[in-house]
């Protein structure tokens, strides 16, 4: 188990005592795209996590073992920018946002490790921020509330990894609750908890085990064409703040002055926000078929509107289609790689499974990754 090979590295590179904090990785039944833009979302947090040991240390130098690099290194919190691996920029990210809030959280030797898989849109880097932030919260009794640390961890993605991140991977990652997954309303942070009970069928995810180059300045490329159309409607509706202020038929009428491509992303996101309060109530009635109906809508819009799928991840989904017992599928996550979430009939698991792989080979020569999911607590110290 991976808390005890985090354990079993600390105590051989620094012995002694230490705490033990960890944060879940998510998954997102609908909303992509949906939280910068003041939208909804509604992910779980899952049962797959980063997990820290870490103690307070004398002096000024931090000193991080990551156990599946397998690789240590120190920076000083005081300085800008220091030449450190990728994976170190999260954690030491976390310390410069949190001293942008006049906290000080002093030196720490920590070693860190996890389940989540890599680059498959499971968001291990949110994870990997909300565990160092709670540990440091507690470590250093900072007092931030949970929000406080969602948003450090945010701030530190856009800060010191460079992606300009909504709010939904970190919330997910620290207010998760096993059984459950949660609306975000992304502009007043009000949220709200759904059971996530799918009797007969569960959630699988397929990992294409691809992560296009792209992601990230696409990424933050969409987030340019949401907000260029916000500024055109702004033009012409000065109430509006965001495209969560308007609705699918506001827009139709500004096609022309946005553009066929910006006037796309916007639409967009203002039928994904409809989608997500749809699959709530949808959830509560029991009603699965639509749940899979507007998963089915979501991918549609995310691969010819928003233009953040691939033809990996089509594939599956358009696999998926054909197979008896499967209710839903989409691309889950910022895209251009990473899983797919399928809500799929227990009993098909195993012809779906096959059925994919052998798709998946067919077309690109290799196979994809197959996840269970369960979903679990949020950040916490482990034990407690
Ligand atoms: C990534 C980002 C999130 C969100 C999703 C797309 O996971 O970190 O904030 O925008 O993409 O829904």
């Amino acid at each position: 188990m991976k808390e005890n090979e985090v354990r079993a590295s600390f105590e051989k590179k620094f012995g002694g005592d230490y705490r033990i904090f960890a944060a879940p990785g998510r998954i997102n039944i609908i909303g992509e795209h949906t939280d910068y833009n003041e939208g909804f979302v509604l992910p779980a947090a899952i049962d797959k996590r980063i997990y820290v040991a870490i103690r307070p240390v004398n002096g000024s130098i931090v000193t991080i073992n990551s156990v599946d690099f397998d690789q240590t290194i120190n920076f000083n919190p005081e300085d800008e920018l220091p030449d450190l691996p990728h994976w170190a920029l999260y954690p030491f990210g976390v310390v410069k946002e949190l001293q942008k809030q006049g906290l000080k959280p002093g030196a720490f030797e920590a070693a860190f490790g996890g389940d989540i898989p890599d680059g498959a849109g499971l968001s291990s880097s949110a994870a990997l921020e909300s565990a160092f932030a709670t540990a440091l919260n507690h470590l250093f009794d900072l007092g931030l509330s949970k929000m406080a640390l969602a948003k450090t961890g945010q701030s530190a993605e856009h800060n010191y990894a460079g992606v300009r991140c909504g709010i939904m991977d970190q919330f997910a990652s620290i207010y998760g609750r096993a059984g459950h997954v949660m609306k975000l309303d992304c502009r007043s942070l009000e949220y709200e908890y759904f059971p996530l009970d799918l009797g007969k069928y569960s959630l699988m995810l397929i990992d294409t085990r691809v992560k296009h180059s792209l992601a990230v300045s696409e990424y933050n490329s969409r987030r340019n064409d949401c907000e260029e159309g916000v500024m055109i409607l702004q033009s012409q509706m000065p109430q509006v703040r965001s495209l969560r202020d308007v609705r699918p038929k506001d827009i139709y009428p500004y096609k022309g002055m946005m553009g066929e491509e910006i006037f796309l992303r916007c639409e967009y996101v203002t039928e994904e926000n409809e989608r997500v309060t749809e699959t709530c109530k949808a959830l509560t009635e029991g009603d699965l078929d639509r749940v899979g109906r507007l998963m089915y809508a979501s991918h549609k819009g995310l691969r010819n509107k928003y233009n953040v799928s691939c033809a990996e991840l089509d594939l599956l989904v358009d696999t998926a289609r054909t197979v008896e017992g499967v209710l839903g599928a989409r691309m889950m996550g910022g895209g251009f790689g990473g899983c797919t979430i399928n809500l799929v009939k227990s009993e098909n698991a195993d012809t779906f499974r096959k059925v994919t792989k052998a798709a998946f080979f067919q077309k690109f020569g290799t196979e994809p990754a197959y996840y269970q999911v369960n979903t679990g607590d949020g950040a916490g110290e482990s034990g407690k």
